[in-house]
């Protein structure tokens, strides 16, 4: 049978990347893009696969059940990859109640749907749920996250993905639902909305304005090219196997502050400013509260029983990420004009 593929969050930053990548790679497949268009939702970043026959947008909230009903019976919906979410951390702090309602009601919804729809041979169908390591909370200067570890999330964001692991889990166990979930660290690259930290910080190197580091600046990440994260899903939607989780990790680990003084010089080099001059846009401001202090991923599962590693390191795909910037400046003045001068009054003003 040919696949119908669902893809929520489609308009989004990891979303688009993952529908570009299926639509251009998989002509036999259907692609169907499900997106609320919130402020993170951009039709901008698919322009260039928007008139491919496999590929259809559906302007929908994964909140609305009657709508993916419709989707699911129109488009005959084979599998599902669910990537639509509210993901920023900050805004999580500020209203936690979105994250309940999109990531877990929203997720239940979907789950529901495909449970309903999908009667026929459950072998025929897979619901891949994308989901992020911030589920396993906090490590210290040591250690790595792997898929045993228990679940210890800290902030509304991460406590709304939980729980939405749980549910797919959970189905997975009590209706024999053909799921399969991802759990991977911080993402970068292009089409990231400038709410996250690199995004952000390109944009305010441009502009040259402050350059805002939450406490000592000593918090860890582990970075992963956005293209590659892409790579590791169609892997896992492909060759995972179901009830299984896979981390994915960039085995790129940076502290913030040394992060942000890397991208200072390099945006020097390639803005062909005095070198030190980013740098000085550098503010120590108030921490975020709740603040995880290091993620860290061991992804030697998918490594060893799917064969995907990172295939782009970090200084060419910061350097990519950085060009593509540069080169868009109309999608960033799109992006950042209207609500977003509000949203960054009320987040910084008084840091
Ligand atoms: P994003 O915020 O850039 O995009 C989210 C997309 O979901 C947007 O297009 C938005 O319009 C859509 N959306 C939001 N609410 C919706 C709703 N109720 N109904 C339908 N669509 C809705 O997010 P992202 O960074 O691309 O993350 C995608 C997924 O990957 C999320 O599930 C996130 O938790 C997960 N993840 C992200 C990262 C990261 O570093 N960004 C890392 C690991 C996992
Ligand atoms: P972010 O990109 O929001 O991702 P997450 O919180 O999901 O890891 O933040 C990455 C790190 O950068 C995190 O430790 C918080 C920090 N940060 C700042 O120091 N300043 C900022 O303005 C932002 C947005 C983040």
């Amino acid at each position: 049978m040919n696949k119908h593929i669902l893809i929520t969050g489609g308009a989004g930053f990891i979303g688009s990347h993952v529908v570009r990548l299926f639509v251009n790679k998989y002509p036999a497949y259907q692609i169907i893009n499900l997106d609320a268009l919130t402020y993170a939702g951009n039709l901008e970043n698919l322009a260039d696969i928007e008139a491919s026959p496999n590929y259809r947008f559906v302007k929908a909230d994964i909140l609305d059940a009657a709508s993916l009903e419709q989707v699911f019976d129109g488009e005959n919906i084979t599998d599902v990859i669910h990537l639509a979410a509210e993901s920023h951390v900050d805004r999580s702090i500020e209203s936690p109640l979105d994250f309940v309602f999109t990531n877990i009601i929203g997720t239940v919804n979907l789950l529901n749907t495909a449970r309903k729809k999908w009667t026929n041979d459950l072998s025929a169908h897979r619901f891949y749920h994308i989901s992020t390591d911030e589920v396993y909370g906090s490590l210290g200067e040591t250690g790595f996250f792997t898929e045993t570890t228990p679940y210890d999330p800290n902030s509304p964001y991460s406590a709304s993905k939980a729980s939405s692991d749980h549910f797919v889990r959970a189905y997975h166990e009590t209706y024999q639902l053909p799921t399969v979930v991802s759990n991977c660290s911080n993402n970068y690259g292009p089409n990231h909305f400038p709410e996250k930290l690199i995004p952000l910080f390109i944009n305010n190197i441009i502009h040259k304005k402050p350059l805002p580091v939450y406490g000592d600046g000593l918090f860890t990440r582990d970075w992963l090219y956005v293209k590659d994260h892409a790579i590791a899903i169609d892997t896992i939607f492909h060759n995972g196997v179901i009830g299984e989780t896979y981390n994915i990790g960039g085995f790129n680990e940076w502290r913030n502050i040394d992060l942000v003084k890397l991208l200072c010089r390099l945006m020097d080099e390639k803005l062909a400013r005095a070198a030190g001059e980013s740098e000085q846009l550098i503010r120590y401001v108030k921490d975020r509260p709740g603040h995880d202090r290091r993620y860290a991923i061991d992804a030697g599962k998918i490594n060893k029983e799917l064969g995907w590693k990172p295939s782009v390191t970090f200084e060419q795909g910061l350097s990519e990420t950085i060009d593509w910037y540069l080169s868009n400046t109309e999608w960033l003045q799109h992006v950042t004009s209207g609500s977003y001068q509000a949203y960054y009054q009320s987040m910084y003003a008084n840091r």
